[in-house]
């Protein structure tokens, strides 16, 4: 996958702040998908998921590693696109209005140092291409995480 969503989010990581950047992309991928309503990221701290750059409504800020869709694509440092989030067990409803969900680890040098995260309203929104584009974008992010030696998880 080599779309345009990609190139762009590969244009942002130019950005040497961490902070700065993935709160760019996040931005870009809500603009670029619609019917989402939360698109952002889930960064690994030493015990846990803790909220980071993101669109959308207020959420939960600490994710234990075994909880939710987060904890699971945490856990299995896999990709988890769920379809329809009522019957995804321990399933995390930071919006009560979410249906559906792609979470996707970003994974640098065998370790998962964060997460994107998006929702929508809508059952069985995202689409293969989708999750392939959020897999090339997570892998773009740990490149650039390397390239601007943003901290690893303690
Ligand atoms: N639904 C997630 C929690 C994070 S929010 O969607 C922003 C989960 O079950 O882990």
């Amino acid at each position: 996958m080599n779309t345009y969503i990609n190139a762009q989010i590969r244009a942002l990581l130019e950005e040497t702040d961490m902070i700065a950047a993935l709160a760019n992309v996040s931005a870009c991928i809500n603009e670029n998908y619609d019917r989402l309503n939360w698109a952002g990221f889930y960064l690994v701290r030493s015990n846990e998921l803790v909220l980071g750059p993101f669109q959308g409504k207020t959420a939960c800020t600490h994710i234990p590693f075994d909880k939710g869709v987060c904890g699971a694509c945490y856990s299995s440092a896999s990709v988890q696109r769920i379809d329809d989030v009522l019957a995804f067990p321990g399933h995390i409803a930071c919006d009560s209005a979410s249906r559906s969900e792609l979470c996707v680890p970003i994974i640098v040098n065998g370790i998962v140092t964060g997460e994107i995260d998006l929702d929508s309203p809508e059952k069985e929104r995202f689409t293969q291409d989708e999750e392939d584009e959020m897999v090339q974008a997570a892998a773009d992010i740990a490149e650039a995480w390397l390239k601007h030696a943003w901290p690893m998880p303690q």
